[in-house]
């Protein structure tokens, strides 16, 4: 899962150089009950976990089967599961079950962390007959998105799992199941669940390995309660692919509830306007297949604003903040001759969302949420003014720090938009985010768009850890020297997503952990 392409190809030299293991250390797990019909799942450990870690969930899976369920678990090199072995662990494993008395084609497939994602890429590039897989703490990666994957796959993300993070299970939930075309199909074909309170390693048993206990979150639920859990969402959806149509309403309840759950989330994203939702539009047309503008940064342009009585209607457009050919510029586009109620600008901003480097691998590792959004907004001053308001005062208007008030907004809407339970969480064991002064103004140019948002852990007055944020920040008043540059007041934004991605796993990493 976490594992990147430096660290896969070490893997391929070290496997290349080692003996096959041993078959004595692959599980088969034979039916509790053999008076049903046989049904097999071979299951894919994550890497460093012991493939007899997983005989307890295996063990809850085959309790609530309505199968006789056989079970495979092979064990890989290293315990690492590798692109490069895992056809001959299957067939090894396979012919194990059915030297064991294994009687059954059909069969499905289960993948932990790394062994879902060593597992999609085979059973893609494999055309393995399989008629199912499970991801567990694991998820479709985005480079299936546009292209329909052949084997129906059901995503299972722990609610607290700090290595394959609920965010990023958020995204296959919106892909996969929330603009599929055909939602019936996307349930019972393509399903993304979650489990409260469940973590990454709560798909096994036993001690957890080094990387597993550094960065998993503490469930809240046993180890039992989560295999009962996880159980019952495999049962129910390989019951629906083995002919029994009444698990579809099961299913289509847990996809419901999931929903319910990844609602606040799905809304930050969106205000965000998330790449990974949709790209942005930029100097493209605008249309279905892209995204014009962040709604964050339109709610941030009323904010800077600051309007009492006229109002503010605003247009956002993504473009890279350091285009000069085309330079995109904040605009007011009409005035008023008094700010009354009847007074409406139109304004124009423009954002550039900032994304991890690293979450081009897509492993969930780090946050997938803006780190920051460089946004363009017309100064307080300019649009006082174009509201009706006469010789604003800019050192009284924009001369304390907005940025600092815009980002405070984003923090305080996360806290009252995520549930319930995960605010008493984070209040209780997260570090807050604290805002602290606008840092500039760097009016020369390219110093304000390269330098970023800060987020530096301290400690507050009484010694509780925190996290300082900083907006670097630009401003100009309109009798500015440089005409064309007159009027601004540009922010780097705390993103509402990385706020809410924060209150939900990243805020509770360093005091509500398994370490
Ligand atoms: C085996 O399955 C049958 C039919 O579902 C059930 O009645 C019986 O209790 C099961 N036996 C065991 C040992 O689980
Ligand atoms: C999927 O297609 C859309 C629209 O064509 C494109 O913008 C996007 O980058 C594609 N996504 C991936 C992961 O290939
Ligand atoms: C969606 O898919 C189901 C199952 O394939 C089908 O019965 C139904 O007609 C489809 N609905 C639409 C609106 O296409
Ligand atoms: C607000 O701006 C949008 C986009 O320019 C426009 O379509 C809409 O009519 C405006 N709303 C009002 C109330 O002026
Ligand atoms: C206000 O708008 C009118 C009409 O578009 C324009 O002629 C005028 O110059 C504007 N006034 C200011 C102060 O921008
Ligand atoms: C605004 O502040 C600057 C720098 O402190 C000062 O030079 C200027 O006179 C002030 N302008 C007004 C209108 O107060
Ligand atoms: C969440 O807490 C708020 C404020 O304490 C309360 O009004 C609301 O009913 C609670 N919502 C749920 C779903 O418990
Ligand atoms: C410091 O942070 C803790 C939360 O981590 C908070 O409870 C406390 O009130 C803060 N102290 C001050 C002085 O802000």
């Amino acid at each position: 899962m976490w594992i990147g392409k430096r660290m896969a190809q070490m893997c391929a030299v070290l496997i290349a150089t080692a003996a096959y293991p041993a078959a004595a250390d692959d599980v088969v797990l034979k039916p509790l009950n053999t008076t049903q019909s046989e049904v097999a799942m071979v299951f894919i450990q994550g890497a460093g976990i012991d493939p007899e870690q997983y005989v307890p969930l295996a063990q809850a899976i085959q309790t609530s089967s309505q199968y006789s369920l056989w079970v495979g678990i092979p064990k890989f090199s290293l315990d690492t599961p590798d692109p490069l072995e895992i056809a001959e662990c299957i067939s090894r494993i396979m012919d194990s079950m059915h030297a064991a008395g294994m009687n059954t084609k059909k069969f499905f497939f289960a993948g932990h962390s790394l062994g879902g994602t060593v597992l999609q890429d085979y059973l893609f590039d494999s055309g393995e007959t399989g008629f199912a897989q499970v991801l567990m703490g694991s998820f479709l990666e985005r480079k299936y998105r546009n292209i329909s994957y052949p084997v129906a796959t059901l995503t299972i993300g722990g609610e607290l799992d700090g290595l394959c993070r609920v965010t990023r299970i958020m995204e296959s939930f919106y892909h996969s199941v929330l603009k599929a075309s055909n939602r019936t199909e996307a349930v019972a074909n393509f399903p993304v669940l979650t489990v409260a309170g469940m973590s990454h390693m709560q798909f096994a048993s036993g001690d957890p390995p080094p990387l597993v206990k550094d960065r998993d979150l503490r469930p809240e639920i046993t180890e039992e309660q989560a295999h009962t859990a996880v159980a019952s969402l495999v049962n129910t959806f390989v019951s629906l692919h083995l002919g029994d149509s009444q698990s579809f309403s099961k299913l289509s309840k847990a996809v419901e509830a999931t929903e319910a759950f990844m609602q606040p989330i799905l809304t930050a994203f969106e205000l965000e306007g998330y790449h990974n939702f949709k790209p942005p539009c930029n100097s493209n047309p605008p249309s279905s297949a892209c995204q014009v503008g962040s709604q964050w940064s339109s709610r941030a342009q009323e904010i800077m604003g600051g309007l009492k009585v006229a109002r503010l209607n605003d247009t956002d457009q993504f473009h890279p903040v350091d285009q000069i050919n085309p330079v995109h510029l904040p605009h007011i586009h009409n005035n008023c001759s008094s700010p009354t109620p009847q007074c409406l600008l139109q304004t124009g901003t423009v954002t550039q969302n900032i994304y991890d480097d690293l979450d081009k691998f897509d492993t969930a590792f780090v946050p997938i949420s803006a780190s920051e959004m460089r946004v363009k907004m017309s100064s307080r001053q300019a649009v006082m003014e174009a509201a009706g308001d006469k010789n604003v005062n800019f050192n009284t208007s924009d001369g304390f720090s907005i940025c600092r008030v815009i980002n405070e907004n984003s923090y305080s809407w996360a806290l009252s938009s995520a549930s319930n339970t995960t605010v008493a969480r984070f209040q209780k064991h997260g570090e807050p985010y604290v805002m602290g002064e606008d840092e500039g103004p760097y009016n020369a140019g390219p110093l304000w768009i390269w330098d970023h948002l800060k987020y530096k852990k301290t400690v507050n007055s009484s010694g509780d850890d925190v996290i300082d944020i900083r907006s670097p920040m630009m401003r100009t008043p309109l009798d500015f020297y440089i005409k064309v540059s007159a009027g601004f007041h540009y922010c780097k934004l705390l993103s509402p997503a990385r706020a809410m991605e924060w209150i939900y796993v990243d805020g509770l990493r360093d005091h509500y952990n398994i370490r």
